[in-house]
């Protein structure tokens, strides 16, 4: 009599179990769910594609879909959008209406203003202090010390892609002073 369990304890370890059961599932669940996120956190992305390049977006921050865009900006056009760091850069459309394999970014290399292209110049005249850039952004004329910065302007999936230009400005042959 003294080692048998008493009856009423059965149900009574069996309902401990359960707890440690549901205790453990109710705590590791959620833990694994947050692993999720957590660990993607530091997993690279991209991974090994165009690595840090950033899709162009358009004046309403749609990503801009190469095909769409030919269609609606003609030869020789450049237009403004969204680039690198957020930077204001010009996609530039070809005379043989193909997108240029490079964007100009906008700001003005003397203090900082916004570019606007001048189509009947064919030039970026500054209008804070009168800088000018060839169509290319190579400086024409100060005080802008530098010409426009360039970034890669590639197609990915359809969109256009924005990667850093780290090689030589096939402007001036000189290194990129942006880099
Ligand atoms: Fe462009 Fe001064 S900021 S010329």
């Amino acid at each position: 009599q003294a080692t048998s369990i008493p009856a009423d304890r059965v149900p009574d370890m069996g309902k401990r179990e359960l707890m440690n059961l549901l205790l453990l599932g109710a705590v590791s669940l959620p833990t694994g769910f947050m692993l999720v996120p957590y660990a993607a956190f530091f997993v690279p992305p991209g991974g090994g594609g165009a690595g840090s390049g950033t899709i162009a977006k358009d004046a309403i921050g749609n990503d801009v879909i190469a095909a769409e865009w030919l269609k609606t900006h003609g030869p020789g056009d450049r237009t403004l959008t969204q680039g690198l760091k957020g930077d204001p850069t010009y996609l530039v459309v070809e005379k043989d209406r193909t997108l240029a394999t490079y964007g100009i970014n906008a700001v003005c290399t003397h203090l900082g203003c916004v570019v606007p292209w001048n189509q009947a110049e064919n030039k970026f005249i500054c209008p804070c202090h009168g800088s000018q850039y060839n169509e290319q952004g190579r400086v024409v004329r100060g005080p802008a010390p530098l010409s426009l910065a360039l970034a890669h302007a590639d197609v990915d999936d359809g969109k256009v892609v924005f990667v850093p230009w780290v090689e030589t400005d096939f402007r001036t042959g000189d290194a990129p002073w942006w880099a």
